[in-house]
């Protein structure tokens, strides 16, 4: 394939997909798609109660079956070591954590035959009472050692019930987010082939190297015996990022037949066992002067994890770092249900966190009659509210500015339920943005060969970002060459130590190490060093030099605007309009860079009206767990997206100034929804999703 592109420097170029053609004309292989000889299927036999043991387990009818190789269950599983990943310590005894676990693995020749003797396994179980339903006053609910990604439980600033006492104004709101599940389009599948000793898996994952390293320590292997390559991934979400039962199951299966295997989930698997973002229910309580500056703050937020593992939404987080407040009080508590394990979800915290702070800072602005926008300028700050830290940067202003430009919000008439337009009724609102700007350690290798051409390796992942395109402009640019002399491979765990393609981090961790190590080999060729036969190679590891960085609060920062038009008969609610405007750092690539946002606000949209994953409290099972229940945004759904960014250069990130724009783009638009929603009918949206009952007057 050859690219006609090409212009020095390529950063900041709108260079389309270098594997773009590859996609649309099929020649990309996903993990589900390599060919190998040999290869057979796995089928996962799901639990059918919510609780309880395995009593007994009836393999025979299914061994009998034309093409059936075997049945995995717990009595000739491969042990495992118990890492702390109960989700994936499987077969290793008779529990069964929640509906849906798996409970036996057939693998058969082909799917369909492995399938349907998954359905001849007799499986009897003593079943004990389950308790599946999250709620705000469960007493269960407790406080954590920690939240996700291991921050801090709880942070108390200053006398927040003493400010609150005293304070001009008081807003005091619950706020209801439902359980929400990733449906990357791709579901997870994963293959697993023995070969001397070394066993390759091809896997759909955000993180090549990290699945590497668990399936090494949950198996037990020698270093080395582990090689993930996952070099297309349709989508993830967050529920790619750690490996999921399907990736062990695939190694247990070929080393228990001594064949290649593959394991696919099915759509309603997935909603068992790759994760979703929990339920939280959250209550904000803001005091303010007259003028609507903050003087207390105060976030509690609560949400549910299984009994298989520990994992908390941060969604307090939000307000430790977003307005100016000398008193400010977070908290969270969970509770242990017998549930399919809750994990990261795009913008895990901030998503629902954003909803909490952003909605009750609307109501404030309506208590102190102060427009939503200038509420939000007046409460902002130059250093990070909760720990003092000054921001590397910190436009917030200027993405409410240059927002309220683009929607056109000056004039805007405050009144709610003032607008009506045949059977709609109209408004507009507002919300800010942010999401932490992480740049962790990651190793990478450049190659120059004898042909002219340059070969980058780098243990990233492109989930359909783009990472691999505006890694190859930054790589071009630091070789000082066009992009099409670059080649960049990712999603090998081979590569080395590699931070995953999550938390809005790959490409500012990965490209310090590529940039790093293309100067350094640019550096090497212009001194004269000759090229070897098999390549000159220069290697560069961040660890050192991301540890040595000042310490500084640093975020990407964002502003959302919203229209609404509610039928006045139905609750129908539709989004004519949503801006967003970003301060995240260098835009590598504003091509891709605005298809990122496009998608994250057209997931905020799908979160404001339509997702919401129904726990049904008898079986334990979520209900609507396909696409056909589970109402995702389509293209109808999605009008006007507005994407623009403000410029932020920030030289306390990293070599290539990046922040991360993956997840900010959902941050704050659920709230500006709602928000909108006010303004439009006069009643405020406390619970996600506006769907048409709730929406109605
Ligand atoms: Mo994101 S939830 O870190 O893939």
């Amino acid at each position: 394939m050859t690219r006609t592109w090409q212009t020095a420097p390529a950063v900041g170029h709108p260079l389309t997909r270098i594997e773009g053609l590859d996609k649309v004309t099929g020649h990309a292989r996903y993990a589900g798609d390599i060919a190998l000889p040999g290869l057979v299927h796995g089928w996962v036999v799901p639990a059918t109660v919510a609780r309880g043991r395995v009593r007994a387990l009836d393999v025979g009818a299914a061994l009998a079956m034309p093409g059936v190789l075997a049945v995995l269950h717990r009595e000739n599983a491969p042990r495992l070591a118990d890492i702390g990943e109960g989700t994936l310590f499987l077969f290793q005894n008779d529990r069964v954590p929640h509906h849906g676990a798996p409970v036996a693995l057939v693998i058969a020749d082909t799917p369909e035959r492995a399938r349907e003797a998954a359905e001849r396994i007799r499986v009897d179980y003593f079943e004990e009472p389950h308790d599946v339903l999250f709620r705000p006053d469960h007493p269960g609910l407790y406080e954590p050692d920690h939240v996700n990604p291991r921050l801090p439980t709880v942070t108390d600033k200053g006398d927040v019930d003493a400010a609150l006492a005293g304070a001009a104004v008081l807003v005091d709101g619950e706020y209801r987010t439902p359980a929400q599940h990733n449906n990357a389009m791709e579901p997870h599948s994963s293959t697993a082939a023995w070969a001397e000793r070394r066993v390759t898996v091809f896997t759909s994952t955000q993180h090549a190297f990290g699945t590497a390293r668990t399936l090494t320590r949950l198996f037990g292997f020698d270093p080395g015996t582990v090689h993930v390559v996952s070099e297309h991934v349709g989508g993830g979400f967050g529920n790619k990022g750690l490996p999921r039962p399907d990736v062990v199951l695939a190694v247990m299966a070929a080393t228990l037949v001594g064949r290649p295997v593959r394991v696919t989930l099915t759509r309603p698997q997935l909603f068992a066992l790759t994760g979703y973002r929990t339920p939280t229910a959250q209550r904000v309580r803001l005091g303010a002067d007259a003028d609507g500056r903050l003087v207390a703050l105060e976030h509690r937020a609560a949400s549910q994890t299984s009994t298989l593992l520990e994992f908390t939404e941060q969604s307090a987080s939000y307000s430790r770092a977003m307005y100016a407040s000398g008193n400010l009080r977070t908290s969270h508590r969970v509770v242990a249900l017998d549930v399919p394990t809750p994990r990261w979800m795009r913008a895990p915290g901030e998503a629902p966190g954003s909803f909490g702070l952003e909605s009750a800072m609307d109501e404030l602005a309506e208590a102190c009659g102060v427009d939503p926008v200038e509420l939000r300028l007046r409460n902002d700050t130059g250093t990070e509210p909760e720990s003092g830290l000054p921001f590397s940067s910190r436009r917030l202003a200027d993405c409410l500015r240059e927002g309220a430009r683009r929607f056109g919000w000056a004039g805007r008439d405050p009144r709610p339920a003032a607008r009506r337009d045949g059977r709609w009724w109209r408004g507009t609102g507002v919300a800010g943005a942010h999401y932490p700007a992480r740049t962790a350690p990651t190793v990478a290798h450049a190659t120059a060969l004898r042909d002219g051409g340059y070969v980058v390796r780098v243990g990233a992942a492109d989930i359909g970002t783009g990472a691999r395109t505006a890694l190859t402009q930054l790589a071009a640019d630091a070789l000082e060459v066009p992009v099409d002399q670059v080649r960049l491979l990712v999603g090998d765990s081979d590569f080395g130590l590699a931070q995953v393609a999550g938390g809005s981090m790959g490409t500012a961790s990965w490209s310090w190490p590529v940039m790093t190590a293309c100067h350094d080999l640019a550096r090497r060729l212009a001194s004269g060093e000759p090229i070897p036969p098999d390549g000159l190679t220069s290697t560069f590891d961040s660890t050192e030099a991301v540890g040595a960085r000042r310490d500084v609060a640093r975020y990407a920062f964002g502003a959302h605007f919203a229209e609404v038009a509610v039928d006045v008969a139905t609750g129908e609610v539709r989004v004519p309009r949503l801006t967003g405007v970003y301060a995240v750092g260098r835009v590598v690539n504003p091509l891709t860079a605005r298809s990122q946002l496009v998608g994250g606000m057209t997931m905020g949209l799908s979160c404001a009206l339509l997702e919401e994953s129904m726990m049904d409290a008898g079986t334990g099972d979520f209900l609507n767990h396909n696409l056909a229940d589970y109402h995702v945004a389509t293209n109808a759904d999605v009008r006007d997206l507005d994407v623009a960014f403000v410029d932020d250069p920030d030289d306390e990130l990293n070599p290539a100034g990046v922040k991360g724009l993956g997840e900010i783009g959902i941050v704050g638009v659920p709230a500006a929804i709602a928000n909108a929603m006010w303004h439009a009918t006069g009643v405020r949206q406390r619970e996600l999703p506006i769907n048409p009952a709730r929406a109605a007057l």
